[in-house]
């Protein structure tokens, strides 16, 4: 699994930036016992090539549980404010874990806030976008916080459109938790909400500080979901194939 995670981030890195193909780079280790567990325990970074200083990594580990010592996340994070998205569904899986995770490797003084929006694709809008927007405004959250968009392909989207145009850009990350979202959506920096004309008509492009994969979080992925995103990743060896 994480080898196809891999290819296929390769080849979406490759195609989202018009650039080489990204590089590999094999950082300290961790350990997992799920089913999509790294045989070289090591995370592995993918990095996404873009002009200037905008270039970024996506980290792959095995286990969120495992990987506190060997993430830079902390480092993305620029504000003692945080706001982690989340949907209905997503968050009774992975939340706690994850603001755990948070809260163990950055300073005490980071204040962690909580959006839960309606899950699925019905609820990718503009009023919906607009509950993230009423709770970072409520919270009087400054230009230096950090969104952060934990979920599907849905959530990463709605989070990065949100990111783009809250005080006119703040930092965001994506924690993808589907595999679409993992090899697709969370890398290229294509962000928005569909509208009752036609999908993804209400967007911007705008850049992830980082994207932070872990294997485990696939651990709670309904079946439909999971072969969803393999016949991407089939897509993409597809596209890679020079029919030679
Ligand atoms: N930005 C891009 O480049 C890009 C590329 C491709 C697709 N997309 C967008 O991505 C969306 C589809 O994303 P998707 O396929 O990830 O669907 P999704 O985000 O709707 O997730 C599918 C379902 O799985 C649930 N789910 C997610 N993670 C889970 C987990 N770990 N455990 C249990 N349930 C979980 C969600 O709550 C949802 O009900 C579409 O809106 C599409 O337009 C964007």
């Amino acid at each position: 699994m994480l080898l196809l995670i891999v290819n296929a981030l390769c080849v979406a890195a490759a195609f989202n930036t018009h650039t080489k193909p990204a590089t590999y780079i094999l950082r300290k280790p961790s350990t997992s016992t799920t089913l999509y567990a790294n045989p070289n325990p090591n995370p592995t970074i993918v990095t996404v090539p873009l002009s200037g200083s905008r270039s970024y990594d996506i980290t792959i580990s095995p286990s969120l549980a495992s990987s506190s010592s060997t993430n830079s996340l902390p480092s993305l994070i620029k504000s003692s404010a945080v706001l982690v998205v989340t949907s209905d569904k997503i968050a009774p899986f992975h939340l706690k874990n994850f603001l755990a995770h948070l809260t163990e490797s950055l300073p005490s003084s980071t204040t962690f806030h909580t959006c839960i929006l309606p899950d699925g694709e019905q609820h990718k809008d503009l009023p919906t976008l607009n509950k993230i927007l009423d709770a970072a405004l409520q919270l009087k959250l400054d230009r230096k916080t950090t969104f952060v968009a934990l979920g599907g392909g849905v959530i990463g989207d709605m989070v990065g459109f949100a990111a783009s145009i809250f005080l006119r850009g703040v930092n965001f990350i994506q924690v993808p938790t589907t595999v679409m979202a993992m090899v697709d959506s969370s890398v290229g920096g294509k962000t928005g909400v569909n509208h009752a004309v036609g999908k993804n008509l209400i967007g911007a492009f705008y850049q992830p500080e980082g994207v932070f994969v872990w294997l485990d979080l696939l651990d709670t992925l309904p079946d439909r979901e999971l072969c969803s995103g393999l016949s991407e990743i089939v897509k993409y060896g597809l596209i890679r194939d020079k029919g030679e």
